[in-house]
């Protein structure tokens, strides 16, 4: 991909491979869409974790070497016994319906492309199953919003079972939302309840309790993702449309601001599926270790992007000193327990400094919503392939061949200037 940007004589479809000029040319494209523009960019209280996340990253330098042979390279990896070609995953983000008309089909469908895991939002605007059918024969994880009805998350698991997701990301930093003035300011809310639901209104055992069929995943409505339009067809008052919102506010109710859990309560987690269990949203020394005793697969170290706890530590720092902790080197150097980080990355060389700290893989966050924004499946994978090119030629100008000879060496390549 390197020698295909280079050599193209085309600017890429995404208009740009710079990632602030990648956001700016977003916020053009959802110009008009006050709404679909604050929650994609909003944070938590001032901003102070979202900057601090991109700071945590220019603190760190790369001390690159000379006079070593890296012209041949691999940046593959393994992650919970798979092998993937690169360390990056789609980061679980919800309703992404409001910023392109193929939603979630698109970016599924860019990363099954790639190979490269995509991980749905509880909060998605299509269903699992048509998720499922976009990404086709590429890994897919699902992350989950824990319901509080247990019946409703053994429903869930067992769809995701049954359409080929192989992983489960947990999200612990959002039983309910962060303080976010931008969406408080355009009274974003009630549109989200009603896009995010076509999990619920796909799902067996939620609508059995409403005295209601499934939809299937074929007939499940897109909802109009123009709050006017909303707002206009609630005025008119149609009954239709006001059961499938006040089934979508329920939904969001019983799963997106689930009730706060224990330690404890992952035993049932940890019962109900099989596969590989990662927990998403650690910060803490502490917690890391306690995941560690609580038998989950992984971690995600993550502050949500600044979006939940305004003030929290950088999430780059909060992965230095979990990945010093000896529990939590010793778990990794066995292979039972995978350490991945999101939040501020933006580059292939962001990528890079994450692997030396000692994170085994990275989510992409914001950046990809921004290539959805612009131009859909290509414009998610033009932006993929860049930061991989990147981070390609980041490790080989830097004089390293592979993921094993930079993973966890810290202070050994980089230095922290404050
Ligand atoms: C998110 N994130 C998120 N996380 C999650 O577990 N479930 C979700 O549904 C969402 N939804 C969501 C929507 C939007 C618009 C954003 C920006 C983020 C958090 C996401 O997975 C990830 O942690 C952050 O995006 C990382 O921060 P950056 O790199 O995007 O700044």
């Amino acid at each position: 991909f390197m020698r295909e940007s280079y050599a193209s004589r085309k600017p890429p479809v995404s208009g740009t491979v710079d990632v602030e000029r990648l956001e700016q040319s977003a916020r053009e494209k959802l110009k008009g869409r006050e709404d679909a523009f604050s929650y994609v960019f909003c944070n938590a209280g001032t901003s102070a974790t979202y900057h601090n996340n991109r700071k945590e990253f220019d603190k760190w330098k790369i001390v690159p070497r000379m006079l070593r042979d890296t012209t041949v390279r691999s940046i593959e990896t393994s992650l919970f016994g798979v092998k993937y070609p690169a360390p990056l995953m789609l980061a679980p983000i919800g309703v992404q319906g409001i910023v392109h008309a193929e939603a979630e089909l698109a970016s599924a469908a860019a990363v099954g492309k790639l190979g490269l895991p995509f991980i749905m939002s509880s909060a998605a605007t299509r269903s699992i199953e048509a998720v499922a059918k976009a990404n086709g024969t590429g890994p897919r994880w699902y992350q989950l919003y824990w319901p509080s009805n247990d019946d409703i998350t053994r429903s869930i698991l067992s769809r995701i079972k049954a359409s080929g997701f192989s992983a489960l990301v947990v999200t612990l930093d959002c039983m309910m939302l962060g303080w976010r003035p931008r969406d408080i300011d355009a009274a974003y809310l009630p549109f989200f309840h009603s896009v995010g639901a076509q999990i619920g209104l796909t799902d067996p055992v939620f609508m059995a309790r409403h005295r209601l069929e499934p939809i299937s995943p074929e007939e499940v409505p897109a909802f109009p993702y123009d709050p006017a339009h909303l707002d206009a067809l609630l005025q008119q008052g149609d009954e239709k449309t006001m059961q499938l919102v006040r089934l979508g506010a329920d939904w969001i109710a019983q799963t997106n601001a689930g009730q706060f859990r224990s330690w404890e309560d992952l035993k049932f987690l940890r019962e109900q599926w099989e596969g590989p269990l990662i927990l998403k949203g650690i910060l803490s020394v502490e917690d890391a270790e306690l995941a560690i005793d609580a038998g989950v697969d992984g971690i995600v170290v993550s502050n949500h992007g600044g979006r939940q706890v305004d003030g929290a530590v950088p999430s780059l720092y909060a992965l230095q000193k979990i990945c010093q902790s000896a529990k939590v080197k010793q778990a990794q150097a066995s292979g039972k327990f995978t350490v991945l980080v999101d939040s501020g990355v933006r580059t292939g060389s962001d990528m890079f400094k994450a692997i030396v700290l000692g994170a085994q893989g990275v989510l992409l966050g914001r950046p990809f919503i921004y290539g959805l924004a612009i131009a859909g499946q290509a414009g998610v994978e033009n932006v993929v392939k860049s930061i991989l090119a990147e981070f390609e030629i980041t490790l080989g100008l830097c004089g390293y061949k592979n993921l094993e000879e930079i993973h966890g060496r810290g202070e050994e390549i980089m230095v922290r200037l404050d």
